[in-house]
């Protein structure tokens, strides 16, 4: 099966069951400080499932764009990958259990013929520290259903518990989570991971890390929040629940392999073309999984804005990219060759990711820029190691750190490299640098989660709303070129990117901080429609993420009337009510992100 076909039936699916399917939001959260990516199908939906009203309902299903920058190191294996689409259903204080539960199962047992013997579940066995029940409920419900008592197996708050900070105890107050019902594939004995001898058949349970079960749906009954003291209940019972669409539809082929997928068909053949080095032998699959996650996962996100670079998510692209071209080069794939899977890749998502083919030259661009530049450092990385190795016998901890940090080799490389030379790698006193590398790279990752929630702190929401009235102000100034690339704010400054070619004069950043000004101090209302998706473009309002939003979208508008108003965009929210509230508006810096595109940090003051 291919996986646009199990997308579609899994859309059409819960469309019959009164669904509203909206569009994937973008790899890049607006407006949330908290977070770098967007990591799963639940994040854009956190303000609704905190009570807000959805514009377009209580029920809606999705198929969510996700990269998780943690799983870098992981990706190797059959099974993971940095970039995968989560397809999501969501009841906001509608359904429960008993649907929840028998309709994912008739979509995986009657829509894609998996069988049901295939299928182990696992429920949450309950907390005593937080007062948190077993789950006896959904154990019930799956037995109704036709799934054995042998193969429900129940965990404790580690493995059955969900929330956006993971445990219970890691849980910021204010952040909802709940006990989640896991569904799992199994591959059997002999399909696994690893080696058949070496997964023993009494120890296997369905979140042995084996190789044999494969997690293919989370669903997540989101009824608490966490307090100062332990947890209350949601004003409303919330079902949250993802399932990723590789895994979904690698269990349906009865293939634990997701880069035998057929997305990844063509850009493998056309890799191949290039090399004798075959992805079917076992000592190349490795490198080529490597090479086939980062080079799409970085398609993807250059896609939404996200271009190389050293800070922020545009190191994360930089860093999948150098990865990838060492792995291309382990299978011999050497020279410029970054930029073929592109068109394949492209092919194969354009329908339901229309911006992909849209900015095809601005990635393949940067994708040519980011090898010939990266192959710099590289020989250099290379000139550097000789001579480390010409002098000693041991590459020392600070060494490989060296190497890695400054000219990009990663550690099995210069492990490889050393095997060729015969000498030694100090890989432990590597280790104490990398993690204290890598700490630093979490926190700059998804991890980076600090308080919890999409910040609607009083200050943030004032630059939320400064940040309408400068992209307005800008277009005023500059012409309607100005298309927003990217926003984040958080209580210190907000940040904004815009595609424009060049840098703009003091005059003009004067102009238009002037004119943010005069807004502020006129006390105009900002106020809020919510109107079908076609209404919503004709009022004009700006919106440059075309393709996330479903068929009723919010609009602010800042002004009287949505006529009359100087600026409309389509937003999730919050706003402040008024203008008057937000301060002096100054713009702090205005410089390059990458070609044609230019980033403004501005604060405000009282
Ligand atoms: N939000 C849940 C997850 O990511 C469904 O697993």
């Amino acid at each position: 099966m291919l996986l646009s076909e199990v997308r579609k039936k899994y859309l059409d699916f819960y469309a019959k069951r009164r669904h509203t399917i909206v569009p994937s939001s973008s790899l890049v959260p607006e407006n949330d400080p908290t977070t770098l990516f967007t990591g799963s199908g639940m994040q854009p939906m956190l303000p609704y499932l905190l009570g807000e009203t959805h514009p377009a309902g209580k029920r809606i299903a999705d198929s969510q764009k996700c990269f998780r920058s943690g799983d870098i190191e992981e990706v190797g294996d059959n099974r993971h990958t940095t970039f995968f689409e989560m397809l999501g259903n969501w009841s906001l204080g509608d359904y429960w259990k008993k649907e929840q539960l028998s309709w994912i199962f008739e979509f995986l047992t009657k829509e894609l013929g998996i069988k049901s013997e295939k299928l182990w579940v696992s429920c949450f066995e309950g907390d005593q520290k937080f007062g948190l029940p077993k789950d006896d409920e959904s154990a019930e419900i799956w037995k109704s259903i036709g799934v054995p008592a042998e193969r429900i197996c129940f965990y404790n708050t580690k493995k059955n518990w969900w929330s956006r900070a993971g445990i219970p105890e890691n849980m910021p107050v204010g952040e909802p989570g709940g006990p989640d019902s896991e569904i799992f594939y199994d591959f059997g004995m002999e399909r696994g991971l690893h080696e058949k001898s070496e997964w023993k058949k009494e120890a296997c349970h369905p979140n042995c890390d084996c190789g044999r079960f494969m997690e293919i749906g989370n669903s997540v009954f989101m009824e608490y929040r966490k307090t100062e003291s332990g947890f209350e209940k949601l004003p409303q019972r919330n079902v949250d629940f993802g399932g990723g669409l590789e895994r979904i539809t690698a269990a349906a082929n009865d293939n634990p392999d997701v880069f035998n997928l057929d997305v990844f068909e063509n850009v493998v053949a056309n890799l191949e073309l290039h090399t004798s080095n075959k992805y079917v032998d076992q000592h190349n699959k490795k490198s080529y999984r490597i090479a086939l996650d980062h080079i799409r996962a970085a398609v993807f996100l250059m896609s939404d804005g996200v271009m190389p670079s050293n800070t922020d998510q545009g190191y994360f692209v930089r860093r999948l990219l150098r990865r990838a071209i060492l792995h291309l080069d382990k299978l011999q794939i050497e020279g410029n060759h970054l930029h073929n899977p592109l068109s394949s890749i492209i092919d194969v998502y354009k329908l339901h990711y229309p911006n992909l083919l849209s900015n095809k030259d601005i990635v393949e661009q940067a994708l040519n820029q980011e090898e010939q530049q990266f192959r710099k450092t590289l020989t250099s990385g290379l000139r550097e190691f000789e001579k480390i190795s010409n002098s000693s016998q041991e590459v020392s901890g600070h060494d490989s750190f060296n190497l890695y940090s400054s000219h990009g080799l990663p550690i099995d490389m210069v492990i490889d490299l050393a095997r060729e030379k015969g000498i030694r790698v100090d890989i432990e006193g590597f280790n104490k640098n990398f993690e204290a590398h890598k700490e630093l790279s979490r926190a700059g990752s998804e991890k980076k989660f600090k308080g919890g929630l999409s910040d609607t702190g009083e200050v943030s929401v004032k630059y939320h709303t400064a940040t309408h009235l400068l992209h307005q102000a800008l277009r005023d100034v500059l012409g309607n070129e100005v298309r927003q690339k990217g926003s984040n704010i958080t209580p210190e400054r907000l940040r904004f990117d815009f595609a424009f070619s060049r840098k703009l004069t003091d005059e003009e950043k004067k102009k238009v901080e002037s004119i943010v000004n005069e807004k502020i101090k006129a006390h105009l209302p900002v106020q809020k429609v919510v109107l079908p998706f076609v209404e919503a473009e004709k009022t004009g309002a700006l919106h440059f993420f075309g393709e996330k939003y479903g068929d009723q979208v919010n609009v602010y508008y800042v002004g009287d009337s949505i006529d009359t108003a100087y600026s409309k965009e389509f937003c999730g929210g919050p706003h402040v009510e008024n203008t008057s509230v937000i301060g002096n508006f100054k713009i702090a810096k205005e410089e390059a992100v990458s070609a044609g595109v230019r980033r403004i940090k501005a604060v405000i003051t009282a």
